[in-house]
């Protein structure tokens, strides 16, 4: 496949904090309507590399293309506008607000011409948000620092896929949900696989939920991505054996 049809293409990013190198020299590319599954240790540099695809943090060098163009990034609005919705794995909702207010935090439908906030409408837009990712959260007028760390986590998967983003990338979806949910979030995943309609990059823990909801794996190791195989290509055994044989790496170091 051609490098045209990358919706999204990250070349040579580096980024450091202070004396910790996040990322040495990340390349990644993501093709339109397929699903891309990041894997990698703690403190690999997964969020730090989401983080500068959606235009929270600045790489120190590298380069990033959007559908093609050259982008230097100003903003996670910036981002947004050009079609990149994250979900991080802090979650960025506010917790003093409701439901409602954090679907629509800083995308809030206005009544046009009047400047008036569709409450209505978005309340029904809320609702039908989370009904079709099957997660159940009984109330929305309720500040979601009273819901569950699943349900919070389905609030802000929900904004996002509700969005019109393009590119959505997702930081550890599952991680603050039991079995049930995150059974649902992979439907969800499966279901915008099937349509095709945007491109996902989806940081993961688990390798078999990789293997089953994703097109393509690449694995991060200490801030570069060492390992880039379709799923069908590969299995739990190979990226099993690639994470024991870094482990066997590091103790090696350690015990010098
Ligand atoms: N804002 C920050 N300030 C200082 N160090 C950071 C910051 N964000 C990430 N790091 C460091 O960068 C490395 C990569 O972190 P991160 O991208 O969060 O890894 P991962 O998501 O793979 O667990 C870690 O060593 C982490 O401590
Ligand atoms: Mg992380």
């Amino acid at each position: 496949m051609s490098e045209s049809e990358d919706v999204l293409r990250v070349e040579h990013v580096g980024k450091r904090f202070g004396p910790v190198t996040a990322l040495r020299d990340v390349n990644l590319h993501l093709r339109k309507g397929e699903v891309l599954g990041l894997l990698g240790d703690n403190g690999a540099g997964k969020s730090t590399l989401i983080k500068i695809i959606s235009g929270f943090q600045k790489p120190d060098e590298g380069r990033l293309f959007i559908k093609g163009d050259e982008t230097e990034l100003r903003s996670v609005d910036h981002a947004r506008s050009l079609g990149i919705d994250c979900v991080y794995q802090d979650l960025a909702l506010v917790n003093q607000l409701d439901v409602v207010q954090n679907m629509f935090l800083r995308r809030e439908r206005l009544h046009s011409p009047m400047p008036f906030l569709a409450r209505s409408r978005m309340r029904q837009e809320t609702r039908a948000a989370l009904d079709e990712i099957g997660v159940n959260v009984p109330r929305l007028n309720v500040p979601v620092a009273r819901l569950s760390g699943g349900q919070r986590q389905a609030i802000a998967v929900a904004r996002t896929v509700h969005s019109d983003a393009e590119i959505i990338l997702l930081d550890e979806p599952l991680a603050a949900m039991g079995a049930k949910e995150g059974a649902m979030i992979l439907d969800l995943v499966a279901r915008l696989r099937a349509e095709g309609r945007v491109s996902i990059v989806m940081i993961a823990h688990n390798y078999v939920h990789v293997l089953e909801s994703c097109d393509r794996v690449n694995l991060i190791q200490d801030g570069e991505i060492t390992f880039d195989k379709p799923t069908a290509d590969t299995s739990v055994e190979e990226l099993n054996e690639i994470v024991v044989e870094e482990y066997r790496r590091a103790r090696a170091q350690a015990t010098q």
